[in-house]
């Protein structure tokens, strides 16, 4: 595109132009010239200044420590997920550009339903080595209409997170500015919650089975599986979560009433870390009446621990609370950095709006910029934020699921004209 646009210029250039060019370039000859001819000592100057000059680039050269370059596994996925994070490659990429110090490389994979329906799997054997020394995941979202969502799920999304052990799943809910959450006596700061969801067991653990299939006493069961290890380390990683936030509180969601064994354990855990947090104040709620607390006194929570099933839930409700899914961010971490993590938007492929260039990326961006702070680029993960909030506190710049008429891409050149426009 540069290249083209310079040849361009160069062929239109008017004939006084080119004339100019000429006698710049008989002046140089003659100067070359005359030197050839004459002065002898002045060139000999010359030639040494050269090379002291060619050796202080050099030393500057070797000195200058390399560009970090991260590399990125992008995998759009289905329906929306692919609108969006086209947008968001395009805004990390200038993100990174913006900030200077580090360059992000994107490996692109065409995972999701349509490979599913050319090679019956959502990807290929090979899939998780290909990514594996990746420095982290961008995905979008899987879900089509015609491939059933269990298969989706587990094919992709799940064959990721669970092998790569991605066991925290952190999900930051607030009202941004210009937002307007459905909640009447919310007017931003009283809801800036963080949930930290169990991602790896639970009643996601995929343990179970069917009996009897497709006769009348067929048997389905599906087993939350709680282990003492996946527990407690969920826990801890809230526990410090909530310990770096300014109100260090924590509320442990559960429903260890009706579900006596493995919530009764969470209970349990839930105690004996809080214990090593003495800093943390720690409340308990049934995750029913939890729905009704996010609801009625949002100002009292901050960071919420729940199982991967009740977390997975409260948070589309979140997300609705603090204005729409379109804007929720998430990152499935493994903190123990032993495999590459991935962060995503909450929302699924909306097959509903999918194609229509309506979908709202600010999920996406969010979830970018987690991931910037994951890889330790944090001032450009705090610009990247405020490009977003620049871009939400202009309503003008709303998609319709905010009540706009806006469209993707102009949200996306909106935040990418703030990065570039953001000195600080
Ligand atoms: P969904 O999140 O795709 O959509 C729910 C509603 O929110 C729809 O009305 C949609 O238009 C709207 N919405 C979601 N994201 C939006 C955005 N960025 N901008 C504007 N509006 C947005 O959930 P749904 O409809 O239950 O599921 C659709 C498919 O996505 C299913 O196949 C489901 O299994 C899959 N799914 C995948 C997820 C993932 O890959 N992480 C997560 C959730 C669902
Ligand atoms: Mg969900």
């Amino acid at each position: 595109m540069v290249i083209e646009r310079g040849k361009h210029v160069q062929g239109d250039k008017g004939d006084k132009e080119r004339r100019k060019d000429d006698v710049c370039d008989e002046g140089r000859k003659n100067h070359q010239g005359g030197r050839e001819r004459g002065a002898g000592g002045a060139e000999h100057d010359d030639v040494e200044i050269v090379r002291v000059v060619l050796s202080r680039l050099l030393k500057s050269k070797q000195k200058a420590p390399p560009m970090r370059e991260y590399r990125i596994a992008a995998i759009p996925g289905d329906g929306i997920g692919a609108e969006v994070i086209a947008a968001g490659v395009k805004v990390l990429a200038l993100c990174a550009e913006r900030d200077g110090a580090f360059r992000l490389r994107f490996d692109h994979f065409d995972w999701g339903s349509d490979y599913y329906k050319q090679h019956g799997v959502m990807m290929p054997a090979n899939g998780l080595d290909l990514i594996r020394s990746h420095d982290a995941i961008y995905f979008g979202a899987v879900g089509a209409p015609d491939v059933p969502d269990h298969v989706t799920l587990w094919g992709l999304r799940l064959a990721i997170c669970q092998p790569f052990d991605q066991y925290a799943n952190v999900r930051p809910t607030r009202v941004l500015p210009g937002i307007t959450s459905p909640l009447r006596h919310v007017g931003g700061s009283e809801l800036d919650w963080v949930i930290v969801r169990e991602n790896s067991e639970g009643e996601y653990a995929g343990v179970g089975g069917r009996v009897h299939r497709g006769l009348p006493q067929e048997v389905a069961t599906e087993v939350a599986v709680f282990t003492r290890a996946g527990v407690t380390r969920i826990m801890r990683f809230a526990f410090a979560l909530a310990r770096s936030r300014p109100r260090k509180r924590i509320t442990v969601v559960t429903k260890s009433n009706a579900q006596r064994h493995g919530m009764v354990m969470w209970d349990e855990i839930a105690g004996e870390v809080a214990a090593e947090f003495p800093d943390v104040t720690a409340d308990k709620m049934l995750v029913d009446a939890m729905t009704m607390r996010m609801v009625l006194r949002p100002e009292t929570l901050d960071t919420i621990v729940a199982t991967n099933l009740h977390a997975d839930i409260l948070s589309d409700l979140a997300a609705a609370l603090a204005g729409s899914l379109g804007l929720a961010p998430t990152a499935n971490l493994n903190p123990e950095r032993a495999f590459p993590s991935m962060f995503e938007p909450i929302h699924g492929s909306a097959f509903d709006i999918a194609g229509r260039g309506i979908a709202n990326p600010i999920a996406s961006f969010w979830s970018g910029s987690m991931m910037l702070e994951h890889l330790g680029q944090k001032s450009a993960a705090a610009r990247l934020l405020r490009a977003i909030e620049r871009a939400t506190a202009d309503k003008s710049l709303h998609t319709p699921d905010l009540g706009g008429t806006a469209t993707t891409e102009q949200v996306t050149n909106a935040v990418c004209a703030a990065l570039a426009g953001d000195n600080a």
